[in-house]
């Protein structure tokens, strides 16, 4: 099985097990926690919440786990080979574990809630099995491991926003940040074990979002990503929808950029197209997952649109935002897809032309709808071709919308030192295209500057900055 996507780093499984520390802070007790994060923008958002219940806790956090006397690794179950990936770290942390039996070994978030206690019978030596809704429980269970039990709570919550709690940002560039707005999810996609993994959903006070947006900016921050598994049916007390709060956000400062993740095709609204529109500071981009291209695929994947509706959603776009960024994800090979509606996935693709994309081979899920229901057929070697006949797709359509901004100048939020090289920069303009441009005296992280663009590749934008 690969899974494979292109450009956003921060993406799904593109971000793999990133440790993420904290400065010291004052009056500490001196026990160390390490946490290392797998899957979804929201498992990294949700170990910020875990680091700032621990922190409370008197612990900070280490980028070693070798020094730790906590070890967090908080896991993706959405496909079989991000599983398998935590598991072979597990066995690195198992090994520290027989040199230092004193050592706390935790597992979190999905896979945690998917194997519940099997997860103790089956890696003995993880000491604490901790499901996403469950972290304010996670002082007492360690104090458990300390009494020399395993401990275990996998409850799912109706309530739980963890709202209260201000996240503790780790790792992060100062500049841009993560904010939950909704926890579970009650689509019942049948390829997908996230509603059985993070529950029923629900969305957060949006005052408490408003809130957190204020004093990220008041500490310097200066773009913000709504999270949510389908932020379009977000709603407040049966009040506040998605677009109100994306405008209450807005609002808080016009220098602060707002992003969010993930619509839904059948719940986005024209109400939240305009208000992308109407507001400056709204980034000009939406994720847009089509699954696939074809009407009886997405009615067996329980996606409740057809062809037509999505297409009808991407008009609605390109009329009312007509510079709007357009990702996906996609999945090849989905039980019974025969070779024409795998051809539909390909003509959707020449429809819309996505900025980007993300693309898996189908892995069944046990407990899923389709695990139960539907026979996952598809050769794995179809799997793969059809995988990579979408990829090459994808490049030639990233490649396609990057060179429309060639010869333009952009407006780029800079992150910081560009991942290849210290004497670049880079950022992201509005539409999520990624800019690197050579340093310059003056121009400094957190700063808004235009860059001119002069070439790009599929994945960058690169050009010289003006001042
Ligand atoms: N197999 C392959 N891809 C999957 N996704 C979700 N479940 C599966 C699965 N069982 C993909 C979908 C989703 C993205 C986050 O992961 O495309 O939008
Ligand atoms: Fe995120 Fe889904 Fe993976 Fe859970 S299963 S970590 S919700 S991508």
């Amino acid at each position: 099985m690969i899974d494979l996507q292109l450009t956003d780093k921060t993406h799904d499984e593109a971000r793999q097990g990133e440790a993420l520390v904290i400065e010291p802070p004052r009056s500490r007790n001196g026990r160390k926690l390490y946490i290392e994060s797998y899957g979804c923008q929201m498992n990294f958002a949700d170990s910020e919440i875990v680091a700032s219940i621990l922190f409370d806790q008197g612990f900070e956090t280490t980028g070693d786990y070798q020094e730790a006397d906590v070890v967090f690794i908080n896991t993706c179950s959405i496909r079989e080979n991000a599983e398998q990936r935590v598991r072979n770290r597990l066995s690195q942390f198992g090994a520290v574990k027989r040199r230092n039996p004193k050592l706390i070994v935790g597992v979190l978030g999905c896979m945690a809630e998917r194997l519940k206690s099997k997860f103790l019978e089956e890696e003995k030596l993880v000491d604490v099995v901790v499901g996403p809704d469950a972290y304010r429980d996670l002082p007492q269970l360690i104090g458990q491991v300390e009494e020399g039990q395993k401990a275990i709570n996998v409850l799912l919550s109706r309530e739980e926003t963890y709202a209260d709690i201000s996240p503790v940002r780790l790792n992060g560039n100062g500049i841009t940040a993560f904010i939950s707005i909704m926890r579970g999810c009650d689509n019942m996609c049948s390829f997908c074990v996230v509603p059985f993994t993070r529950g029923r959903e629900r969305s957060r006070d949006p005052e408490s979002v408003v809130a957190e947006a204020r004093e990220l900016v008041s500490q310097g921050y200066k773009e913000v990503t709504l999270l949510g598994q389908n932020v379009d049916s977000y709603k407040w007390n049966g009040i506040v929808n998605f677009a109100q709060l994306l405008e209450m956000v807005a609002l808080v400062s016009p220098d602060l950029r707002v992003r969010f993740s993930t619509s839904h095709p059948k719940d986005i609204t024209d109400e939240v197209l305009y208000t992308i529109a109407r507001h400056d500071n709204i980034c000009n981009y939406i994720h847009l997952p089509v699954q696939s291209g074809n009407t009886r695929i997405l009615e067996l994947m329980n996606r409740t649109y057809t062809r037509e509706w999505y297409m009808n959603r991407i008009d609605a776009i390109r009329t009312i935002i007509p510079d709007c960024a357009i990702s996906t994800d996609i999945i090849a090979g989905f039980c019974t897809e025969t070779e024409e509606e795998h051809q539909d996935t390909l003509s959707m693709m020449d429809y819309v032309r996505y900025d980007y994309g993300f693309m898996f081979c189908y892995s069944e899920r046990p407990g899923t709808l389709a695990a139960r229901k539907l026979t996952d057929d598809v050769p794995e070697e179809v799997k793969k071709r059809r995988l990579s006949e979408i990829l090459v797709k994808q490049q030639e359509s990233s490649l396609f919308r990057l060179q429309q901004f060639v010869g333009k100048t952009v407006r780029v939020l800079v992150e910081g030192p560009s991942k290849k090289s210290e004497k670049d920069l880079c950022g992201r303009n509005d539409q999520n295209a990624m800019v690197v441009f050579p340093a310059t005296d003056g121009i400094e992280a957190g700063q808004y500057v235009y860059v001119q663009v002069d070439r790009c590749t599929s994945a960058t934008l690169l050009g010289t900055a003006l001042i």
